[in-house]
């Protein structure tokens, strides 16, 4: 089965469960991220570290100039109207294996930063991350207009050993690529003044990087409107496709796809090709997702990553569809809730993407004997999120009796037992709140 699942990291990552691509299915939770990835999560997707597949992601502050992703030794932060600098931790990529632990944390060589844009493992061993860097220059011979203007963000990227740190590879565009024929002039001030190395001018901005099985690299900038192959011995540029001063285009391919309710999203995004040749489409800044059958150009599915349609603030750098299994090392969780003769059991396991059926059972707090004495209460196929079996007979608990759930996968396996818990036993008035199943975190539009 392929593309079971969509990835995508928002502040707080999240996988999510698409089932297959009918229209107005739920989508719920599988993951949350919360004390595995801190801060901005960005390229959050399943990878091969060694011939194991992993999890990977950028994470770090998202600073105040929203184009550049990365964090200085200090960040800029708006707060009550004043500008503040607020010291943040230096960007760090880190790998996951299948129980979400983390195996490897990467952080760029030579003192540079790590920027969002690119987070890319080549062959299992090394990794490839964009590292553009303030450097302080004479920009006249590039526009320069007023007095102090000196800084300009030279777009870059490293290929590093992942077991070691070692650089196997850096290249910087100011080394090789001429600042005059950006499509953004130092002059119109749209991507940095200049005038300090937090506003840099951002003549080139990478926005993705890739490796070929000659050692050469691929480079997209995105303000420069041009993709260039680079030696992957000398940096010299080797070809370039696009280029707003030599006038070409990219050709466009046969199918464009528009946006659904006209959103636009002013930056970021992606679209991957799936196996079976549909795409699914990321829209970025507008916190949208949308699957496209390429053939006919029918929407198969549109979602939006909060309930608001704007998306209001929630979006998405990447996000992807891929086959993932996970299968967590905490224990699953379980709840009780008792009112008179009701009960209603909760079962959840943050991560795990393989329980099918939650089986629950009550046993007495105390030994009675040795033989086992868990007493079988019932079992539910596996709901959203969360999974709630409701004892609507009349249930009489043994005085202090415990509960637990056991988490069963395919073929009848135990996956995982969840501790014992106290029967919270509650007035009937509280029960209401403990009546809903609300399982849904996106809802589907067409
Ligand atoms: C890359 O650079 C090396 C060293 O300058 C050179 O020997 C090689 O031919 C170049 N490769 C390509 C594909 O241009
Ligand atoms: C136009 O493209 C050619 C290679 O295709 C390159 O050598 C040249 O530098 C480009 N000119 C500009 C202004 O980008
Ligand atoms: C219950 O029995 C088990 C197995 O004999 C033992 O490990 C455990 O300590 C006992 N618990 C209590 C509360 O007596």
């Amino acid at each position: 089965m392929l593309s079971r699942f969509i990835i995508l990291a928002i502040p707080l990552v999240l996988i999510l469960v698409p089932g297959d691509t009918q229209q107005h299915e739920r989508r719920d939770l599988v993951w949350s991220g919360i004390g595995h990835i801190a801060g901005w999560a960005a390229n959050f997707r399943p990878d091969v570290y060694k011939g194991k597949p992993v999890l990977r992601s950028w994470q770090s502050r998202l600073d105040l100039q929203h184009v550049r992703f990365y964090s200085e030794h200090f960040a800029c932060l708006q707060l009550g109207g004043r500008r503040r600098l607020i010291r943040s931790n230096p960007s760090k990529y880190v790998i996951l294996n299948q129980h979400y632990e983390v195996i490897k944390t990467v952080t760029a060589g030579r003192h540079r930063l790590g920027v969002v844009h690119q987070f890319r493992i080549v062959d299992g061993t090394t990794v490839l991350i964009e590292t553009s860097i303030p450097r302080h220059e004479c920009l006249a011979r590039w526009g320069r207009k007023l007095e102090g203007q000196n800084w300009i963000l030279s777009g870059g990227f490293q290929e590093l050993d992942v077991e070691t740190g070692r650089i196997v590879f850096e290249w910087q565009s100011l080394d090789h690529v001429n600042p005059s024929y950006s499509t953004i002039p130092l002059s119109e001030g749209l991507e940095g003044s200049g005038l300090s190395s937090l506003d840099a001018w951002n003549y080139f901005n990478i926005n993705s990087v890739d490796k070929d099985d000659q050692g050469n690299y691929l480079v997209s900038a995105r303000n420069y409107a041009t993709i260039f192959k680079i030696n992957g011995t000398s940096g010299a540029v080797i070809w370039q496709l696009g280029g707003f001063f030599n006038r070409s285009t990219f050709a466009l391919g046969e199918h464009t796809f528009d946006a659904p309710d006209g959103i636009l999203a002013p930056s970021q995004g992606n679209n991957q090709i799936l196996p079976n040749s549909n795409a699914f489409v990321n829209w970025g800044q507008a916190g949208a997702i949308t699957g496209f059958d390429c053939a006919t150009c029918e929407v198969l599915f549109h979602a939006y990553l909060d309930s608001a349609p704007a998306g209001l603030g929630v979006e998405s750098y990447r996000s992807f569809r891929f086959n993932w299994m996970g299968t967590p090392s905490e224990e699953p969780a379980v709840a009780a809730v008792q009112s008179g003769d009701q009960l209603k059991l909760y079962a959840s396991w943050n991560e795990d993407t393989e329980t099918t059926l939650w089986q629950f059972y009550e046993k007495p707090t105390t030994n009675v004997s040795d033989a086992p004495t868990a007493i079988f209460l019932g079992e539910v196929k596996r709901g959203g999120f969360e999974t709630a079996l409701h004892l609507s007979e009349e249930f009489v608990s043994n005085e202090n009796s415990l509960v637990f759930a056991v988490a069963v996968g395919k073929g009848g396996i135990t996956l995982g037992i969840s501790r014992d818990v106290a029967i919270d036993v509650v007035p009937f008035s509280e029960w209401a709140v403990h009546s809903g199943q609300e399982q849904v975190v996106l809802t589907s539009q067409n």
